[in-house]
């Protein structure tokens, strides 16, 4: 019966028997295998679990990891608690994808190593190095220690498909005593980048818990090419904000001439751009911003895809527990930088592939009162609205369950603001620009909203029903919704 139920919802990895599984390796990922299997007919069968969303089959996941493009396939790994859908002690979960539209789940990557004293496995990076094997670089933690003061950095070596991994028999391949007597606080996350064929790595932390922050960003520089030895070369960057505790899953990579830092201060992410002397190991910082207005992203982690663009996937936080699952990974995002530096974000055009049959309106006359527009007959959508606000002060969106639901997702743009239902971001057109181009993303209980390329923001939403309506209204004068086109999204799986 449970193995019926399995077998309409769980992909092929997950079905065999555990001692069939030449993967399953070890007692570890044995029992978090087992977990996630029990757990599945459970959380698939929620109708607010995401389609169109990187997610574990079940259980509790944060913060992407070690996003790489290699030998055909973009991994994607992530934070995984396999014992239940609320956070706990963390493991890696794997999930791959030739076209960045379909994937495919893989079994759990990394675990802890509890023979080698170790109780998480928390976030990093992934890399391939001089000697062309697959490293993991993340944060161990140790049983029974507080993360804010005890930290290593470990590595794991992968096999070529980046589905098998051993710890590396040296961990830990950065220590505390690399800081001499300076104290480092919540250590963690690294991520490695090159500059002029030399090989750094970013961490996160703060340098004085006492004093409520001092978030930095430090940098160590690799001394051999099998990346074993790493040496520390100092702070690249503090962040301006005394208020900021701590700066967490730091990503640093150039964008075109500029160079970008991303750092998660336990608030909104942000982003920094400016330029690095690999010199001195420092970064100046000429301008920065936020990487998503709403209150559910965070933890952001990029990939380099073969062409040399960067794609960037976040957490989508603040789901409820109890339901079998919990978290998802954001859409694919791809970066740009505008010419006066700021950070522009467009959903990766694979996303396309997930489209299905295409419903359009054009030149609809929106003033006051509402319109409404029947949608296709899902709750998995895409929306992309071009509308030329004339004279209209305000216009809102509103998708709605039926006429009298009383929770609509309603997206709102008063000139100098956006707003999603209750969350808040400031945004104002270009001088003389009138054209307002949304993105809409809604996958059950999941939305995230792009503007004009240059204003991103995730929100978890109730879930609307499959038949559910478009209302647009405006007030203080009249617009043009110039073309509308919607779409029923495809699963990812
Ligand atoms: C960010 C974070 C990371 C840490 C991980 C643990 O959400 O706190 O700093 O490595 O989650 O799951």
């Amino acid at each position: 019966m449970l193995f019926r139920a399995l077998s309409s919802s769980l992909p092929a990895f997950f079905l065999l028997p555990l001692s069939l599984r030449g993967e399953v390796t070890n007692e570890a990922v044995a029992r978090a295998t087992a977990a996630i299997q029990a757990a599945a007919p459970r959380g698939q069968a929620d109708p607010a679990r995401p389609i169109f969303h990187v997610t574990s089959p079940a259980q509790w996941i944060n913060d992407p990891n070690g996003p790489i493009y290699y030998k055909g396939f973009y991994h994607l790994f992530y934070q995984l608690h396999p014992f239940s859908d609320e956070s706990g002690p963390k493991y890696w979960g794997h999930v791959r994808s030739r076209d960045l539209a379909k994937w495919e789940p893989l079994p759990v990557a990394l675990w802890p190593s509890t023979e080698a004293g170790e109780a998480e496995v928390w976030s990093g990076c992934c890399t391939i190095n001089g000697q062309g094997e697959p490293m993991i670089f993340y944060t161990s933690i140790a049983p029974g220690k507080s993360a804010q003061t005890h930290a290593e950095q470990w590595a794991a070596i992968g096999d070529d498909d980046l589905i098998q991994w051993r710890k590396f028999p040296g961990n830990p391949v950065l220590s505390e005593s690399l800081h001499g007597g300076k104290k480092i606080y919540d250590w963690r996350d690294p991520f490695v980048f090159h500059d002029k064929n030399r090989t750094f790595m970013v961490t996160g932390g703060n340098l004085n818990q006492a004093k409520g922050g001092q978030a930095a960003v430090n940098v160590y520089e690799a001394e051999n090419s099998a990346l074993t030895q790493w040496k520390y070369r100092g702070v690249l960057f503090q962040l301006p904000d005394s208020a900021a505790r701590t700066a967490e899953c730091p990503n640093f990579f150039k964008l075109g001439d500029r160079w970008v830092l991303f750092v998660s201060p336990y608030g909104k992410v942000q982003y920094f751009v400016g330029d690095f002397d690999a010199g001195t190991c420092r970064f100046e910082a000429r301008t920065r911003g936020l990487l998503d207005c709403g209150p559910n992203f965070y933890a952001p982690n990029t990939m380099q895809v073969p062409d040399g663009r960067r794609l960037v996937w976040g957490w989508v936080t603040g789901f409820p527990g109890g339901h079998g699952w919990n978290g998802c990974l954001s859409l694919p995002r791809l970066l740009t930088l505008s010419r006066d530096g700021q950070l522009r974000q467009n959903p990766a055009p694979q996303l396309s592939k997930l489209r299905g049959k295409e419903v359009e309106w054009r030149n609809i006359r929106l003033e006051g009162v509402a319109r409404t527009l029947m949608l296709p007959k899902t709750n998995a959508l895409e929306i992309q609205a071009d509308i030329d606000l004339k004279t209209a002060e305000s216009i809102e969106l509103g998708f709605k369950s039926g006429a009298n639901d009383a929770r609509p997702v309603d997206v709102t743009f008063s000139g100098t603001e956006l707003k999603i239902m209750d969350a808040e971001a400031p945004l104002s057109l270009a001088k003389g620009e009138r054209t307002l181009r949304l993105r809409i993303f809604i996958d059950r209980s999941v939305l995230e909203v792009f503007v004009n390329g240059t204003v991103c923001a995730t929100k978890i939403i109730p879930t609307l029903d499959a038949s559910a309506s478009l209302e647009m209204r405006t007030e203080g004068g009249a617009a043009n919704a110039k073309l509308i086109r919607v779409w029923p999204m495809k699963t990812i799986w």
